[in-house]
């Protein structure tokens, strides 16, 4: 019995928690009618995750970050013009139109899902974007050598994964890139985390850390 209530306040908790983020998200977007249009785009591509990835490991679980959130965090992040952007694992790419329309940055998209990074590709390429670089990859496989700002949205991946990118961050990335990661900070010393905040993704609030490499 107990099980089964605390099951329904979990379900309710999250029907109110979706019906805001959307409320937030479609205040912003009326601001952006480009971004609007992405929105619209990426709601329209039917896709079942459970189809693409049968072994359903916990790095590829799918979860998206608001446009509100993302814009916000570039703004923390005082991104200037025309810097890389690189989005680790971006799913459909809704990050780097928000980077590519808001702030002028050059970005690019790694995914290993090649369904999921098609929508982004088929989009920008339907609103005549051309500044924006997908690649169907490995992000460990990656070369991270051109990035200024590298987004992680990395909740649900494994501890190798996480331990890994950190290690591949040391030895790639240039000074004063700014990495920005969901739930955990890099595991090294060469970056200093100078802000942490809780911020609203899809699956939840969640601990956002923004941090620059030192050297
Ligand atoms: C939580 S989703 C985030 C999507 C997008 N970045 C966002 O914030 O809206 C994480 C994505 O990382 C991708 N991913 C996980 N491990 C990866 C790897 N080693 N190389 C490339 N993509 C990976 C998954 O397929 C998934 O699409």
């Amino acid at each position: 019995m107990f099980s089964i209530i605390s099951k329904i306040i979990i379900i309710v908790e999250h029907f109110f928690y979706n019906i805001f983020i959307f409320s937030l998200e479609c205040c912003f977007l009326l601001r952006y009618p480009f971004l609007l249009k992405v929105r619209l785009l990426l709601n329209s591509f039917y896709f079942s995750h459970k189809e693409i990835n049968p072994d359903d490991q916990s790095d590829f679980i799918y979860g998206e970050t608001p446009m509100f959130t993302m814009a916000q965090m570039l703004s923390i992040a005082k991104v200037k013009d025309n810097q890389h952007f690189y989005d680790l694992g971006c799913g459909k790419g809704n990050n780097l139109f928000v980077a590519y329309c808001l702030n002028k940055l050059k970005p690019k998209g790694i995914e290993q899902n090649s369904s999921l990074l098609n929508v982004g590709k088929s989009i920008a390429k339907v609103l005549n974007v051309n500044s924006m670089s997908f690649s169907v990859n490995d992000f460990l496989n990656e070369d991270l050598s051109a990035a200024d700002i590298i987004y992680i949205a990395g909740t649900s991946f494994e501890d190798e994964t996480i331990n890994n990118l950190s290690k591949k961050s040391e030895t790639e990335l240039k000074k004063g890139s700014i990495v920005i990661t969901l739930s955990y900070p890099l595991q090294s010393s060469i970056f200093n985390v100078f802000l942490k905040k809780k911020m609203f993704l899809s699956w939840g609030r969640t601990m956002v850390y923004f941090q620059k490499k030192r050297s």
